[in-house]
């Protein structure tokens, strides 16, 4: 079957489901450009955790939105990883916005409107060809609501604790199961219930539940969905 139609791929969920691993490995094997939408909200939050915008645990809104212009993200792709790694004012930071005290605070200024609106710009921008694949919190519902797939991922909290952990582990980063749940539960709370774009499931998303899947049968599953959608959009 060809797939010439190089649509547009919103693939959203909680924290930890895999939603990254999936989206990487679809993108890398259609040839579309992968993008983590969270990694660019953790950039602006490694920002402000540098310049002590978030004092006491709570953003300081103000000042924040004082400082956006001078934030400027950008994606490279890197040949040896095969991903593309964030760059915040031309430092990579891939390694460092996947740490602790970042995953701490990201949620909170994942809540900010002038945050989300200039990272919803920078993302349509990214996508505006289509050829994509994009993962986050709000991509079917207000990135591209009209994205040709919209897909939710989802996964029991202890596989998503566990998957977590490990990531971490590989990083460097030694944490105990139970701060790794406390931080998801608190991080679900917050993106769940967020005035500005809380996680939601569209109707028009297709659920799939990576808990019982292995990497390959996640990509197999996504990839049918593609060849589905591609037929449809081209009727
Ligand atoms: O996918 P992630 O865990 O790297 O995302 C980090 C945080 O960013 C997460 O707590 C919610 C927020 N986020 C968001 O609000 N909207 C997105 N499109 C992507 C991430």
């Amino acid at each position: 079957m060809l797939l010439e139609k190089r649509i547009t791929i919103a693939v959203d969920g909680y924290s930890s489901c895999g939603k990254s691993t999936l989206a990487k490995a679809l993108a890398n094997s259609l040839g579309y450009v992968f993008i983590d939408s969270g990694a660019m909200y953790r950039g602006v939050t490694l920002y402000c955790i540098r310049q002590q915008l978030i004092q006491n645990s709570k953003p300081q809104v103000d000042l924040i939105e004082k400082e956006l212009d001078k934030i400027h993200l950008s994606f490279k792709f890197n040949e040896a990883t095969a991903s593309s790694e964030l760059f915040l004012n031309d430092e990579n930071v891939e390694k460092l916005i996947r740490l602790p005290d970042v995953a701490a605070n990201v949620s909170k200024i994942a809540t900010i409107k002038t945050v989300r609106d200039k990272l919803v710009e920078a993302q349509r921008l990214i996508g505006r060809n289509g050829g994509i694949v994009m993962d986050g919190r709000d991509i079917g519902s207000v990135v591209f609501p009209a994205a040709e797939l919209k897909l939710f991922i989802t996964a029991v909290p202890e596989i998503r604790a566990q998957r977590r952990k490990k990531e971490l582990e590989e990083i460097g980063v030694i944490i105990t199961l139970d701060e790794v749940i406390a931080n998801l539960m608190e991080r679900d709370l917050i993106d769940s219930t967020r005035k500005e774009s809380p996680l939601i499931q569209v109707e028009d998303a297709i659920v799939i539940d990576t808990s019982e899947l292995t990497r390959e049968e996640q990509l197999q599953k996504a990839i049918q969905l593609v060849k589905a959608s591609t037929c449809k959009s081209s009727e």
